[in-house]
């Protein structure tokens, strides 16, 4: 029989150490993950699809499980005394834990649903959380206590509502992957020591942006497209799945790299997805898997972020293919 997630923090907690507080906060990301996947797996019949008809502080119309789900998530890490603030994609500022529950000692950031256009038509979508040392433990934190690199997470991972509800998580020990099993709702340990391949032959773009994007990503992506007979020497195959959960999850399983790169069409951003609630956990997954994530210039995890919805240019996975196309943006 395979470990439970309850059994693996224990061993955990007498084996590194584990904080049993950070233990805690963990378990309610899983009772969290958990009851937004059922809800997926309801979809229409629990009446959680279409628009909520509201805007997030990104400038998106919410989806009603984009609602939901931060509201579980929300909802279920106050509960858990382990927290001084919480931020979500979904909510504008720094989000305090309800007066009468405890504060901790840690933060948390979160993306309560990844993938928010593949919701309606029933395609992979995920949670994603990253935690963050409190600089003040229990006292309520305000958005600046949050701007911190993501070097100093010790806890990321994220959840995917694909055919099976995985839970993938890391500690800075490596990276480990749980499945619940419906039967019984419990997350059961299903794969440890996940890494990622050096070098790769599949690559993750949204190529309908080719045109807006910067030239050592250009000539980076017209060198894969060249195939055998072009300077890589070999064919490359391509995925878009649209859900960053999803693309990081087959790269942790199969290898290959993501990219999101930063677009000409606004310079004032430096990229589509967010720093602390996407990039970040993604990243250290993929360092602890032996990977590499950069933003083209420097490691993400580096990015010492001035605001909380701070966006960024992500390329994670294979470490060889990182390199390569970080190297193409320093030569330029
Ligand atoms: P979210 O649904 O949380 O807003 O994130 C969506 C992100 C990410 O998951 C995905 O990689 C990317 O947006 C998809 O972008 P395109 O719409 O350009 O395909
Ligand atoms: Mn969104
Ligand atoms: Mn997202
Ligand atoms: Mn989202």
């Amino acid at each position: 029989m395979s470990m439970s997630l309850h059994q693996y923090l224990a061993r955990e907690e007498s084996l590194h150490d584990l904080d049993p507080v950070l233990s805690r906060l963990i378990v309610s990301v899983s009772e969290a993950c958990k009851e937004i996947s059922f809800k997926v797996r309801n979809g229409a019949l629990a009446g959680v699809l279409g628009l909520a008809g509201t805007e997030n502080v990104q400038g998106e119309d919410q989806k009603k499980l984009d609602v939901i789900s931060n509201d579980i998530f929300v909802d279920a890490v106050a509960r858990s005394g382990s927290v001084c603030g919480m931020v979500s994609e979904e909510i504008d500022h720094v989000m305090s834990v309800p007066e009468e529950l405890p504060l901790g000692p840690y933060l948390i950031c979160f993306d309560p649903l990844d993938g928010s256009s593949n919701i309606d038509i029933n395609v992979s979508i995920g949670s994603i959380f990253s935690v963050l040392p409190a600089v003040r433990p229990k006292r309520v934190a305000a958005d600046e206590d949050f701007l911190m690199s993501g070097r100093n997470q010790v806890a990321a991972g994220y959840c995917m509502y694909g055919p099976q509800t995985q839970l993938v998580l890391t500690f800075g020990r490596g990276v480990v992957m749980f499945t619940l099993d419906p039967t019984t709702g419990t997350f059961l340990l299903t794969q440890e020591n996940v890494s990622v391949a050096r070098e790769a032959k599949e690559f993750a773009i949204n190529c309908s942006n080719m045109r807006h994007w910067e030239a050592p990503v250009k000539r980076y992506i017209a060198e894969l497209l060249e195939g055998k007979t072009g300077v890589r020497g070999k064919d490359f195959n391509m995925r878009w799945i649209a859900a960053m959960v999803a693309e990081v999850h087959r790269i942790l399983q199969r290898g290959g790299i993501f990219m999101y790169p930063r677009d000409h069409r606004d310079l004032s951003k430096p990229g589509k997805l967010r720093l602390m609630y996407e990039a970040n956990p993604m990243a250290m997954l993929m360092e602890n898997a032996g990977g590499a994530a950069t933003t083209g210039r420097m490691p993400i995890l580096d990015v010492v972020p001035q605001k909380i919805h701070e966006r960024v240019a992500v390329f994670l996975g294979a470490a060889d293919e990182v390199e390569l196309v970080t190297g193409y943006h320093r030569e330029a």
